[in-house]
Formats: C-alpha cells, structure tokens, sequence
C-alpha cells in the first residue's frame, strides 16, 4: 500500500502557519505569499500529486487539501490584515502635524495655504512705519454722507473741485446724499469730532481703507482702490513737521535711495496744499515711461488742516493746528513691487498672487 501524499498534511499546514505568523513585517508577508498559498506551495505540490491517486481516494483527499489549504490560506488573510493595519498606524503618525497640543489632521495630500494679498500686505507694512512714528491706526465707514465726504471736507454742493472726484452715489435717502467714500479723508472729519466730543486731542493718526471712484481702471488706477490717511492736530504744527513726516515714511518705506518732495497743488480741505512725490523705484530718478520721464512719481497729496474745516468740526484754530496727507496704497504696492499694471491687483490670477507670499 503506498502512502497517501497528504500523510504529513498537518505538518505541513503548521509549518506555513508559523511562518505566516512569524512575518514581522506586511512587506516580509508578501514576499512569501508565493511559498504559503500561491504556486510554489507546498500545498500546490501536493495538489499535483493528488493525479496519481486512485480516482475512488481522490475525491476525499482533495477535499481534506481543499479544507486544509482554506485554514492557511484563512491565517494568511488575518496576519496581512493585522500587518496592514500596523502599516497604516505607522504612515499616520509620520504625517501627523502636532501644533502645541493640538493634533490638527492626518494629511495625506499637500495643503495649498493662503497668504495676504499683496494690497493687505502692504496696508499692514505702512501701519507699521507709520505707529513705529507714533501714529495710532483707525477706521472708518465705506459708505459715508455727503457731509463726511465732501462738506465738512470743505467742498459744497457744486463746487468745480467736486469734479476731482468720480462718486458712486448709494441709492439712499434724499438723491445723491448718500456716497460710497471717494477717498479716506472723511475718517479724518470722525476722528476730529470724536476727539472734540471725548476731550482727547491732539490726534496723532493714520487711516488706512478702501475707497471708490467711478473711474475706468486702467494701468495706474481702480475703481476700487486704497488709501491710506494721516492726520496730526496738536499745538505749534507747521507744514516743516508735514514735510518731515513724509520724508521720514519714504526713507523708512522705500528706502534710503528713495526721497520725497512736495509740489504746490490744490486740496479745498488744506491750505496750503501740496502734492506728495517720491523718486520713481523703476528708474530710480533717470527717468523711464513709468514716470514719464520725471524721475518722480506722485504718490498723493498734503497741507495744512484748512481753518474751513476745523471750524466744520469744532476744534480750535487759535489753540490747535495741523496737517494731513492721502496716499494710495495699491500705488505703494505697485511702486514697490514694480508691478506695471495695476489691474493685475484684481485678476486674481493665482500665477501673479503667489509672487508676493
Ligand atoms: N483725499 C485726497 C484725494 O484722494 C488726497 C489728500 C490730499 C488727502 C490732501 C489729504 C490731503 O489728507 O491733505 O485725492
């Protein structure tokens, strides 16, 4: 009588158990899969021999095969899953991002993170000249009165200087009373009567925000732009303080190569007033298109608190004096970072935002 091929069956099914569980580690696993359960089994090789048993024997050995192979192959199943999980626990704690005590995520896929915009970031960095200066920093609202906007800033009903500025008009009240802001200097009319009310002058103060005109935007404007307002009242002011303010900010903001200068010029709410320029940053003062030439870009405008309009908010010409300045902060951005279409600004084409991370 010949011995039955599967007579050492359950010798053989410890063995591959014991090395399915030996594994440590999932790659060692499947680099013997083929030897437990696939083609070059041992259990394969006697699946072979099954061919010379007699056919009444090979029925029942088959099926003792086909039981003991179900039983490794169900070990192998178990071990891989264990191992896989052990894997993925491994990978987790690799990519896990500790913040303090806070376990924030699992990331699996890079994070695109945002940054400020080139117009917030710049906004941020004139604060900052500006309260190292000893400015404090205010806002104010968007959407203002004629009063705020024009009146108090000593420009009536009517008045040709209303054509310095292109209004959007809100749909408010009595036609045309109501105004998105033209420019920021109407926080400085708030500030003055706050401070009056409150006993709180003199006012050291810049006032950064957005404002609105109804231009057509082209390379160096928006209609939708920002500005960026100081405002100083305080005893014995003369316009040599406003001169050296500016002077100050430029070199602190631009440079030491980059200076300033002030050129005579017409605002209603100051006298007298004076446009603000500073050397051109692309030509550095030779002279290019940019600045036409010049070698000076106008960056906005100055003078010295108008007695109209210290009158219109209470504060006392004969104790306190003062001057102010506007400038656009989207043209500092643009200057700075010589961006030469200030359009770019609102694409929002990512290509463009993500030069000034
Ligand atoms: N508000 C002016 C404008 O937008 C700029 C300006 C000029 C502001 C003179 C001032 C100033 O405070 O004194 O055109």
């Amino acid at each position: 009588m010949t011995t039955s091929p599967l007579a050492e069956l359950s010798t053989h099914v410890s063995t591959l158990k014991s090395r399915i569980v030996q594994a440590a580690t999932l790659a060692e696993l499947l680099a013997d899969e083929p030897f437990i359960v696939g083609k070059r089994s041992i259990l394969s090789t006697l699946q072979k021999s099954l061919g010379a048993l007699a056919p009444e024997d090979r029925k029942a050995a088959g099926a003792e095969l086909q039981e003991a192979r179900r039983g490794v192959e169900e070990t192998f199943a178990l071990r891989r899953a264990e191992l896989e999980n052990a894997a993925r626990a491994i990978a987790l704690e690799a990519d896990r991002l500790d913040l303090g005590d806070v376990v924030v995520a699992h990331v699996t896929a890079p994070l695109a993170v945002g940054h400020p915009g080139i117009v917030a970031a710049t906004q941020r960095q004139l604060e900052d000249v500006f309260v190292a200066m000893g400015f404090t920093v205010s806002d104010g609202p968007e959407v203002e009165s004629d009063w705020y906007n024009f009146e108090a800033l000593n420009i009536p009903p009517a008045h040709p200087a209303r054509g310095m500025w292109d209004t959007f008009y809100v749909d408010l009240g009595e036609p045309e009373t109501v105004v998105l802001r033209t420019h920021t200097s109407p926080t400085q009319i708030h500030l003055m009567e706050e401070a009056v009310a409150a006993g709180t002058l003199p006012i050291h103060g810049v006032m950064p925000g957005r404002c609105f005109r109804r231009d057509t935007p082209d390379a160096r404007h928006l209609a939708t732009f920002h500005q960026i307002e100081g405002l100083v009242v305080d005893r014995g002011i003369t316009f040599a303080d406003l001169a050296g303010v500016i002077e100050t900010f430029t070199h602190a903001y631009f440079g030491a190569d980059i200076s300033s200068r002030l050129r005579p010029a017409f605002f209603p709410f100051t006298e007298p007033s004076a446009e603000f320029e500073i050397t051109c940053t692309i030509c550095r003062g030779e002279g290019c298109r940019t600045c036409s030439q010049t070698g000076w870009i106008e960056l906005g405008g100055c003078g010295m608190l108008d007695p109209a309009v210290l009158e219109a908010v209470g504060v006392h010409g004969d104790e306190w004096s003062g001057f102010a300045f506007g400038f656009g902060i989207d043209r500092c951005a643009q200057m700075r970072h010589q961006i030469a279409d200030m359009r770019a600004l609102i694409d929002n084409d990512v290509r463009f935002l993500r030069q000034f991370s």
